[in-house]
C-alpha cells in the first residue's frame, strides 16, 4: 500500500487528477470506477480543467460507479447520476451511454446486481477504481461488517452514513435509507486503487484503513491486501497514522529515485 501525504486538499486532489490523466493517457479506452460525495470533487474539477485545456480526452472511456440510492430517479439532484452528470459528465467529451451506475427502477434489485456485475466483467473488469473513505471505514456503501468478499448488492445505510450524507438533502426531501452499491470483492478485482481522504474528520478512518486490523469493522482496511493501492491523504486526515513520518520518507525517497 503506498500512502501518499500532501499539505492541502487541493494538492491531494491534483495528484489524484494527475494519477487518472496519466492512466487514461496510457489506456484511452480505461474502465474507470468512480465514486460521488465532497472528497472526489476537486479531482473532478482538474480532470475537467485537464480536458478543457486540451490534455485530456475521455472519449473512449467507460465507467461505473460504485453506488446509488434505491428510490431516487436519475433526474432527482441528490441521485448520483445526477451528481455525475453535473460535477463531470457534462463538462467533458465521454459517450454518455458508456457511463454505468448501479440503478434499479423496476424493484428487481438482485437480477440488477447480477447484471450490474456481469457489465463490469463483460467490460474486462475495472482498471483504475476511484474511492472516498466515510468516517466509519466504509469504501462504496459497504458498511462496517460487509463481508470482505460481498458483490454489488443492495445495502441499509448505518445512522452514521444517513446523518453524514444529511447534508445534501433539503429537509423537504425524503432521504433514503438503502443502497445499491459494487461489493468489497468487487471493488477488489479493481487492478488498481486510488483512495481520497481528505480532512480531519475522516483521519480516524484513514489510521484504521493503513494501520488497523484487517476488519470488516473497517471495510477499507481490506485495501491493505491489494496489490496497487494508493492512499492520497492532506495533511489533516493523515494526522492520527503512527507512521505518517514514514509514509514522508519513503515518498520523498521515490521522488529522489526517480531523479
Ligand atoms: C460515494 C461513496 C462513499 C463516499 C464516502 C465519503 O460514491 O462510495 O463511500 O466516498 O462516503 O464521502 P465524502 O467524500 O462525501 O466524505
Amino acid at each position: 500500500m503506498r500512502v501518499v501525504i500532501l499539505p492541502s486538499e487541493a494538492d491531494a486532489s491534483n495528484f489524484a487528477a494527475g494519477f487518472i490523466e496519466d492512466y487514461i493517457c496510457e489506456k484511452k479506452d480505461a474502465v474507470l470506477g468512480l465514486a460521488t460525495g465532497s472528497s472526489v470533487i476537486l479531482t473532478y474539477e482538474a480532470l475537467i480543467n485537464k480536458y478543457r485545456e486540451s490534455m485530456l480526452s475521455f472519449q473512449h472511456i467507460t465507467t461505473f460507479n460504485l453506488d446509488e440510492y434505491v428510490g431516487l430517479k436519475p433526474n432527482h439532484t441528490q441521485s448520483y447520476r445526477y451528481y455525475m452528470k453535473q460535477k463531470l459528465f457534462n463538462h467533458i467529451d465521454i459517450d454518455q451511454s458508456n457511463t454505468y451506475i448501479p440503478e434499479c427502477f423496476d424493484e428487481a434489485y438482485e437480477l440488477s446486481c447480477d447484471n450490474y456485475e456481469t457489465e463490469i466483467r463483460n467490460h474486462g473488469g475495472i482498471d483504475l477504481q476511484l474511492l472516498g473513505i466515510g468516517s466509519n471505514g466504509h469504501i462504496g456503501f459497504n458498511e462496517p461488517t460487509s463481508s470482505l468478499s460481498s458483490r454489488t448488492r443492495v445495502k441499509t445505510l448505518t445512522k452514521n452514513t444517513i446523518a453524514n450524507n444529511s447534508r445534501f438533502f433539503k429537509d423537504s426531501e425524503v432521504q433514503p435509507s438503502i443502497a445499491i452499491t459494487m461489493g468489497i470483492g468487487t471493488i477488489m478485482e479493481a487492478q488498481n486503487i486510488l483512495l481520497l481522504g481528505l480532512g480531519k474528520h475522516k483521519s480516524k478512518a484513514v489510521a484504521d484503513l493503513v494501520e488497523g486490523p484487517l476488519s470488516s469493522f473497517c471495510p477499507g482496511s481490506v485495501l491493505q491486501n491489494h496489490e496497487s493501492a494508493i492512499i492520497v491523504l492532506d495533511q489533516q486526515a493523515a494526522s492520527d497514522l503512527k507512521l505518517y513520518d514514514y509514509y514522508i520518507h519513503t515518498e520523498k525517497m521515490k521522488l529522489e529515485y526517480m531523479c
